[in-house]
């Protein structure tokens, strides 16, 4: 029944006499408890947030599509990839990941890339950021790393001696921190920065023969990063400049777009690559595993309501699709726990039937009941399995691909500990020009620290990395380095 009037209605639906004034006792009140829709607007108003992402809590959306330009068939089933022109419409959420959901934009700080892509196998999520790599490579310290970037529990401020304590004391995080620290850091839009899959993800094909893959979009409008000087102003000026940009630009027609390619890997060469390729925190080489184009991204739709489809929308790198499979990476395996588990509690037990998570293709499972269950909660239909009753049944070749595992199970790290030569690698890399605003950026963020020994051994992090690097922080920030590391 539609309400052709649009007439007020409370929201069981019954027209709303007056939305105006309270009923109360002649003009002066007191305020009637029986005032029904006084009470049912006050008490949603006070529900109406959700918790905000303990992560990645500021961010901007928008819907968009993906379509194959190099059909990769051969290397994986996935069906978003396979067949040149094969569209698949998508939605993509970018974000800060320190700040909360109030905070500014334009801050020194990874960019969250997440696609969620509506395919015809179900959904697949590739939920990663503007960088390549990461600060961590265990799950298990990603609470502690994240204390250190959020507030501190006493001053309820940012506390740059907890940050650098924790990157001084994780030597593995010095190439992200490097990375963050030099030009891209501060995107100048979110339409000006590339999307990264971070970790090494297997492709699976028809056969059931696997590769190794990394995810690479590039902007097609360039990558373009902002001064610290304009960060600030625009800072203050308007927190939501990113979110603006972005806003504007599709609805003016200027959809941006990215070019997705991936790296791959042939499975037995995981064993003998010169860096573990299941370690976030390094790259592989260009060289050794060039770009192969996959398809293109465009963004082409901005989002009707923020809430509904930007704040409600729930992406896990667990989200996958027959292809597409985990790695080993100790990160990727944490994460695939911790996305849905942060999305029951933030969002709900139902959150994936909410129109922004919901698939575009029939959700046929055994799942029943759970608080907000909006949809008709599989009606009357046969509610377990094995069943008589033709319920919905698996399909065999659907199964994940058999892999070996051999190993003594026991809490142990990495058996690589070079930190040091990629972020060098990219320090070097660098022109002048930026090895300096690189190393002001650090010596800048490291000045509060309160401790000099924190920041002594977070230069002779920098120094093991590139002796000038080193140098060049431990004179910026009146450092002497000890004789024996020279
Ligand atoms: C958001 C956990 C590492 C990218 C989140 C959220 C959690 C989380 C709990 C909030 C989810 C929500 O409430 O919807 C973790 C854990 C990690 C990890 C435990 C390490 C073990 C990473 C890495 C990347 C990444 C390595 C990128 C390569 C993101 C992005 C979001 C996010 C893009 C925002 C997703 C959105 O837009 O809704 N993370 N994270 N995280 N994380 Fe991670």
């Amino acid at each position: 029944m539609k309400n052709e009037n649009k007439h007020l209605t409370t929201s069981h639906g019954a027209p709303v006499g007056d939305n105006q004034n309270s009923m109360t006792v002649g003009s002066r009140g007191p305020t009637l408890l029986q005032d029904f829709h006084l009470i049912e607007k006050l008490a949603h108003f006070n529900r109406e947030r959700v918790p905000e992402r303990v992560v990645h809590a500021k961010g901007a959306g928008a819907h968009g599509y993906f379509e194959v330009t190099n059909d990769l068939s051969k290397y994986t089933k996935a069906k978003l990839f396979n067949g040149v022109g094969k569209r698949t419409p998508l939605f993509i959420r970018f974000s800060t990941v320190a700040g909360e959901l109030g905070s500014a934009d334009t801050v020194r700080d990874p960019r969250g890339f997440a696609v969620k892509f509506y395919t015809e196998e179900g959904n697949y999520d590739i939920v990663g950021n503007n960088t390549p790599i990461f600060f961590i490579r265990d799950a298990i310290k990603f609470p502690d790393f994240i204390h250190t970037q959020k507030r501190d529990p006493k001053t309820h401020l940012k506390n740059p001696t907890a940050i650098w304590d924790f990157w001084s004391h994780s030597p593995e995080s010095l190439h992200q921190v490097t990375y963050l620290m030099g030009d891209r850091g501060i995107p100048a839009t979110l339409r000006h920065m590339n999307g990264y899959g971070s970790h090494t993800f297997k492709w699976v094909n028809a056969e059931g023969e696997a590769v190794w893959v990394k995810y690479h979009f590039k902007a097609e409008q360039g990558v373009k990063n902002m001064t610290n000087e304009v960060a600030a102003k625009l800072a203050g000026e308007n927190p939501d400049y990113h979110t603006e940009d972005l806003f504007n630009a599709i609805e003016n027609g200027d959809f941006p777009k990215w070019k997705l390619y991936v790296q791959i890997m042939p499975f037995e060469d995981a064993n003998t690559y010169r860096f573990d390729p299941f370690d976030v925190t390094k790259i592989w080489s260009h060289k050794d595993y060039p770009l192969v184009e996959v398809g293109t991204m465009e963004l082409d739709r901005n989002p009707e309501n923020y809430f509904a489809e930007v704040e409600q929308a729930t992406f896990s790198p667990g989200t996958m699709v027959p292809g597409v499979e985990a790695s080993p990476d100790k990160m990727l395996q944490g994460r695939i726990f911790a996305y849905s588990d942060a999305h029951r509690y933030r969002v709900g037990a139902n959150h994936a039937a909410l129109p922004i998570n919901r698939p575009k293709v029939d959700v046929n499972n055994y799942q029943r009941d759970g608080q907000m269950r909006f949809d008709g909660n599989g009606g009357g239909s046969v509610y377990y399995e094995p069943n008589s009753f033709d319920g919905p049944k698996e399909t065999p070749e659907h199964k994940q691909t058999p892999f070996q595992v051999s190993g003594v199970a026991e809490q142990v790290s990495y058996d690589q500990a070079d930190h040091y030569t990629q972020a060098g690698d990219l320090y070097r890399l660098m022109d002048d020009g930026e090895k300096t605003r690189t190393v002001e950026n650090i010596v800048g963020a490291m000045k509060p620290v309160e401790r000099e020994d924190i920041k002594l051994r977070a230069t002779l992090i920098f120094y093991k990395a590139d002796a000038e690097f080193g140098e060049r922080i431990a004179k910026g920030l009146g450092l002497a380095l000890p004789q024996e590391v020279k």
